[in-house]
């Protein structure tokens, strides 16, 4: 059986899986920190297995119907007989403590699936995808091909944490108890979507604050997640593509390589989970990383589509006065863009609203001292565009059936090689033309139609578009190295792992109401780190969340991640310029601490303590922004003893002081905490610590 044991070593984790005697699948034997394999498994089952088959029960790693036929399984394939059941016998592995690949084959079809792990350098995330290869000479359908499935130890029950959302109110983070049964998240969209984010994690109902594990996927598409516990206590996520438009096929001589799937642990609950996913996201980010995310001003909620040069330059001129270094022009600067019933697909700069030619204006907001940065989404198509006059072929569609207009607006098969060549060249063709340093990249529709004009035999449509997609981005990140790049689906649409490895900064919301904003960012943060946080302080009340929240609240919120402004600040007084300059000056001194420091979330929005606190790697210097989440007047606003917010992970005997002198002890900011005295008028704070 050792030859047959194989363990993974994370920074602070182990995964050690095994091949039983049998060899008909591949199980979990442990999972948590550094040493939990010394004892026996957390997840065996050696208990009887009624009316049910021993796979049922095991931890699986990844299972065929024949071994799960009753629990459900990450892998159902069809023959063209209809016959199912494809099984698996072992036949080798090889791998060392940071990757491994173990190999199955079906003994009837000859189908060879790969089970791939990795651990990436520094982190507690084990990477896990699956590689099928059709050898035979018949077209085997994949009626489910999920990535993974993870096991976790839940005696007590299971405590399940995910996001819902839709739009303008992404990244809600809740909570259920599972006692028994099946809890599902996911997407048919051919997207990630903003109902539920592809990111889960699991803890024992006994233990809230302890182990912790969590399952993210890395697939731009339609995706699902679920959650079992099943009689023995053990709960399993499987997570991987839901095929929402039916079976892929397999041709013979075929391959696919399933996406990855995430599982990341913690012994600290769901804010060390957090953690964990913040340094993985960072060396998913490598060396971009160090890039300068500048702190930028958008126009979209200033001038909506009626973009000119004139409004756009006023813009720019007051952004650059208190301190924004990049100008990023929104939607509505190319032809026939006025609102959004025409112009996508015409990605030509409307010479009427920039008479003195494009680059002039470019080259004028450059002299402010601006990064300029452009809005395209370049993926969908309006139907009144020339392009769809000269390609209606290129949308996706059902031959004979009526296409869905969201947004009005349709969808390119971005699948298809032409018009990811003509997506590409758009897109890479303004990088090359204009001299731009900023690029938000948006998609404001999900796939209606699963159809592809003229297609003899069903296609990957999903499995194209992503492929492409994450193709095109990193071209342009090859050949644009300098550009900065912005994911945005209609705010946080498009929020995956995949992205987070190809995007600088992730749109998590159109919402910039100040409650509502802390309550997205906190989902967000659980998942994703901080320097994928694109955040703006907006007018007030805005668009959204009308409840009032001062301007230093809206900016402080606005740091927590990668600051930008969006309001109309050619109406701004004298004193909020100035005030806003202050705060883009703060925010440029902690701005590494901030994107790249080790995140604590102190309380919540629904809490009466919320904070999130940002220690800098070398340990000598502590940011915390902390936000009032109650009323702002009325009875019970009486002064009283302060709030007291308790910092985590500092040295007991250092002292820590703060701008303004204060002085406190670790173990003082963490048994106690730093105090906040909120009022009417001081309802957020930003407090710097340096360690003595
Ligand atoms: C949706 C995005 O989320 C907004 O920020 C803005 O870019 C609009 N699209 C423009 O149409």
């Amino acid at each position: 059986m050792s030859n047959r044991q194989w363990t993974l070593r994370g920074a602070h984790t182990e995964y050690t899986v095994a091949v039983p005697e049998h060899g008909r699948w591949l199980e979990l034997v442990a999972w948590g920190p550094h040493g939990v394999g010394e004892g026996p498994s957390p997840v065996a089952y050696t208990g009887p297995t009624p009316f049910l088959t021993a796979g049922d029960y095991a931890p699986v790693e990844y299972a065929t119907d024949a071994v799960r036929p009753f629990a459900g399984a990450e892998l159902v394939v069809e023959l063209p007989t209809g016959d199912r059941r494809v099984s698996w016998d072992f036949q080798e592995a090889t791998g060392d403590e940071r990757q491994l690949r173990v190999l199955f084959t079906d003994p009837v079809t000859g189908l060879r699936a790969e089970h791939r792990y990795r651990i990436a350098d520094g982190t507690d995330v084990v990477e896990r995808w699956t590689e099928l290869h059709n050898p035979g000479d018949t077209t085997l359908r994949l009626v489910q091909a999920a990535s993974a499935a993870f096991n976790m130890p839940t005696p007590h029950g299971a405590r399940i944490s995910y996001q819902w959302g839709q739009w303008a109110q992404e990244f809600q983070l809740d909570h259920v108890d599972l006692g028994q049964g099946r809890f599902t998240v996911g997407s048919a969209q051919g997207v990630p979507g903003h109902l539920f984010v592809p990111w889960l994690a699991v803890r024992d109902r006994a233990d809230e604050t302890g182990p912790a594990w969590g399952v993210a996927l890395a697939w731009t598409g339609s995706w699902e997640i679920a959650a079992q516990r099943d009689t023995g206590g053990l709960t399993r996520v499987t997570a991987g593509r839901h095929l929402a438009d039916g079976p892929l096929e397999l041709p013979p001589g075929g391959k696919l390589t399933l996406p990855v799937a995430a599982g990341a642990y913690s012994d600290e609950g769901l804010d060390g989970l957090a953690r964990v996913w913040h340094t993985y996201q960072r060396e998913l980010a490598g060396d971009r990383l160090g890039r300068i995310r500048p702190v930028l001003y958008n126009s979209w909620e200033a001038t909506g589509f009626a973009v000119d040069a004139a409004n756009q330059l006023a813009l720019a001129r007051t952004a650059a006065d208190i301190g924004a270094e990049a100008f990023v022009v929104d939607d509505g600067w190319f032809i026939g863009r006025h609102d959004d019933r025409g112009g996508l697909g015409d990605w030509t700069v409307d010479e009427a609203k920039f008479p003195d030619g494009f680059d002039t204006f470019i080259a004028e907001i450059r002299a402010m001292g601006l990064t300029f940065g452009l809005w395209v989404e370049p993926e969908c198509v309006s139907p009144a565009s020339r392009l769809y006059a000269e390609h209606p072929d290129w949308v996706y569609a059902v031959d004979g059936r009526p296409q869905t207009l969201v947004r009005n607006q349709l969808l390119l098969d971005l699948g298809r090689p032409e018009v990811a060549e003509f997506v590409h060249g758009t897109v890479d063709g303004l990088l090359r033309r204009h001299d731009i340093g900023y690029l938000k990249w948006d998609f404001n529709r999900p796939r209606t139609e699963p159809g592809r004009h003229g297609a003899a035999a069903p296609v990957d449509l999903d499995g194209a578009h992503v492929a492409n997609l994450h193709r095109i981005y990193e071209q342009l990140r090859h050949d644009h190295p300098d550009v900065i790049i912005e994911a945005c689906a209609g705010g946080g649409g498009r929020t995956d792992l995949a992205m987070a490895a190809r995007a600088d900064v992730v749109w998590p919301s159109d919402n910039t109401g100040p409650l509502d904003r802390l309550a997205i960012q906190h989902g967000f943060l659980h998942a994703n780190a901080p320097h994928l946080l694109s955040s703006w302080v907006t007018d007030a009340p805005g668009l959204f969340d009308p409840r009032p929240r001062s301007l230093a609240f809206r900016f402080v919120l606005a740091m927590a991640g990668v600051l930008g402004i969006g309001a109309d600040i050619r109406h701004w007084d004298e004193g909020q310029r100035a005030e806003a300059a202050t705060w883009i000056a703060r925010y440029k001194q902690i701005r590494d601490v901030v994107q790249r420091g080790e995140v604590h979330l102190i309380g919540g929005p629904d809490r009466a303590r919320c904070a999130v606190q940002y220690t800098a790697p070398d340990g000598a210097t502590v940011v915390v922004l902390a936000w009032h989440t109650g009323k702002l007047d009325g009875p019970g606003l009486l002064p009283s003893r302060p709030l007291r917010l308790p910092l985590r992970g500092l040295g007991r005997r250092d002292v820590y002081r703060t701008q303004d002198g204060q002085e406190y002890s670790g173990s003082h900011l963490t048994a106690v905490g730093l105090p906040a005295q909120w009022t009417a008028e001081h309802d957020a704070e930003l407090i710097v610590l340096h360690r003595r």
